[in-house]
């Protein structure tokens, strides 16, 4: 029998589909109870031009398992919008790997930095973009609601 390690190179990544939203929503209403995203909020991202945006699955088999989305508003800086890992799948590294994806794809659309907003109270995160080569700069006070939790900053400035 494989261990779940062993499954998790079998992990493929490849652009959003309107197919995929079904069970996008179904993760985001999960991870995110306070701050989901709705369907009409995906729909605007995807009606933004490809030039703007890039929006991943993660794949395992025919289940997807997770999602990344990064948005380039035509200067130096993209910024990561969503990430999100099937709670059964995490600890595996597809959460890293949606994230580098982005970061490469941003690199090589030449952007000189990438910025996210992460929940003050999302250590896992936190500590995924810390290893990651994300660096704290700043803190917007009560950025989420209606909950008023913290946003922290952060920035990872690409070579
Ligand atoms: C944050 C989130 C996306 C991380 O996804 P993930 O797939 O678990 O991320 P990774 O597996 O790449 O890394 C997370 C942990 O697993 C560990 N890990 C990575 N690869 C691993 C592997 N192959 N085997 C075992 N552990 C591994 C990492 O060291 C890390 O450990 P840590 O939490 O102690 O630092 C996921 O927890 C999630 O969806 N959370 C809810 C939504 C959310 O908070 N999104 C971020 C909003 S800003």
């Amino acid at each position: 029998m494989k261990s779940k390690q062993q499954e998790a190179r079998e992990v493929r990544l490849r652009e959003m589909r309107r197919a995929d939203m079904p069970r996008i929503m179904a993760l985001e209403q999960e991870l995110f109870p306070e701050d989901a995203w709705t369907a009409e909020m995906f729909a605007a991202e995807f009606a933004q031009s490809a030039s703007r945006r890039l929006y991943l699955v993660a794949e395992e088999g025919d289940t997807l398992i997770g999602y990344a989305g990064m948005m380039f508003t035509g200067g130096p800086q993209a910024d990561v919008v969503t990430l999100a890992v099937d709670p059964g799948r995490w600890g595996l590294g597809t959460g890293t790997a949606l994230l580098t994806a982005l970061v490469d794809e941003a690199a090589r659309r030449g952007c000189t930095e990438v910025l996210l907003e992460v929940r003050e109270d999302n250590p896992r995160a936190r500590r995924l973009y810390l290893r990651q080569g994300f660096t704290e700069v700043g803190i917007r006070r009560g950025y989420y609601q209606p909950s008023g939790v913290d946003a922290v900053v952060m920035r990872k400035a690409l070579a």
